[in-house]
């Protein structure tokens, strides 16, 4: 697969008539001067002389976050800020090559800079989350690299990767083994996944399969056991599946908030039992895990 000819193809989606508009916000953005602080906030504070909020909200919706800029709050429908930091003690960066697939605006690349890793990569394939990116990115300058790439282009790509993390995408697969493999296919020797994905209750190696929407997402094709998904892993070749934590999904976490258009999880759950969803199906809940190519 050639990728630069693909680059340039993906390169005119952002003159795609909803996303051009953005694409001017961004290249419009005035200098200013200003210090960033990267915690459970990213935070731009300084002196600016543009309506800040006014650009932020046109590239709406926000999904993942919160970021600060000169005072406006963006108030991200997740806060990121727990997934990573339930993640935080289990990986270290520090001098490797790390690409996070599924990277949406680049929230946790961001803080992975923490770690000074040699290389961060992002791929996500939407153009309206790579213009979030170059939004705060103008102000952080980093040097992360953001490929309008997705999972299915990891095994072709120049580098190969120390750490890849693989957060909420593999449910969105239809041939969830096919992705593994290809994540496996991403890394150098003795590289490692980092991956979370929606899993069900229960001792048997089997998977939910859901009728046309779980929890009113419509692309979620499998949600496994822990069984399943393990076994999913070592047919997919990696050497090590380890659990690194679970966790429910809840309010505090995922809610409407002015940066979203439309609905959030407490319309997705039975309003009369929150451990189901509208579809009768159980509660959205997640499980990390760390999968090792080969182990010496
Ligand atoms: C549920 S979000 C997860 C975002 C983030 N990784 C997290 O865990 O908070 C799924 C992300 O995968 C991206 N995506 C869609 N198709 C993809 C593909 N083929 N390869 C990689 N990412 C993809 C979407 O644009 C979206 O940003």
């Amino acid at each position: 697969m050639n990728l630069e000819d693909l680059r340039k193809e993906r390169q005119k989606w952002m003159s795609w008539k909803n996303i051009a508009p953005l694409r001017k916000t961004v290249e419009s953005l005035a200098s200013g001067t200003w210090h960033v602080e990267i915690g459970d906030v990213v935070k731009v504070s300084g002196n600016y002389p543009q309506d800040i909020k006014e650009s932020a909200k046109s590239l709406m919706p926000w999904r993942k976050g919160p970021f600060e800029l000169f005072g406006t709050y963006i108030d991200s429908e997740w806060k990121s800020n727990i997934k990573y930091n339930l993640l935080r003690p289990h990986f270290n960066l520090k001098d490797k090559r790390v690409a996070d697939i599924g990277c949406n605006n680049g929230y946790y690349l961001f803080r992975m800079q923490e770690d000074k890793p040699k290389l961060l990569v992002g791929f996500d394939p939407s153009p309206l989350y790579k213009t979030q990116f170059d939004f705060i990115n103008y102000f952080i300058k980093s040097d992360i690299v953001y490929e309008l790439l997705g999972v299915e282009h990891l095994e072709f790509y120049e580098e190969k990767f120390d750490t890849i993390f693989c957060l909420g995408v593999l449910y969105h697969r239809s041939d969830p083994v096919a992705m593994l493999k290809q994540l496996y296919k991403g890394l150098d020797k003795e590289g490692e996944v980092i991956l979370d994905t929606f899993y069900i209750e229960g001792e048997g190696e089997i998977c939910l399969c859901p009728k046309s929407s779980y929890s009113k997402i419509p692309n979620i094709y499998f949600v496994p056991t822990i069984g399943a998904l393990k076994n999913w892993c070592l047919r997919a070749g990696f050497s090590s599946f380890e659990v690194l934590e679970t966790s429910v999904t809840e309010a505090n976490e995922q809610r409407k908030t002015e940066w979203i258009e439309g609905q959030s999880l407490e319309d997705f759950l039975d309003p009369e039992d929150e451990t189901k969803t509208v579809e009768g199906y159980p509660a959205p809940a997640r499980i990390y895990v760390k999968l090792i190519k080969d182990k010496k």
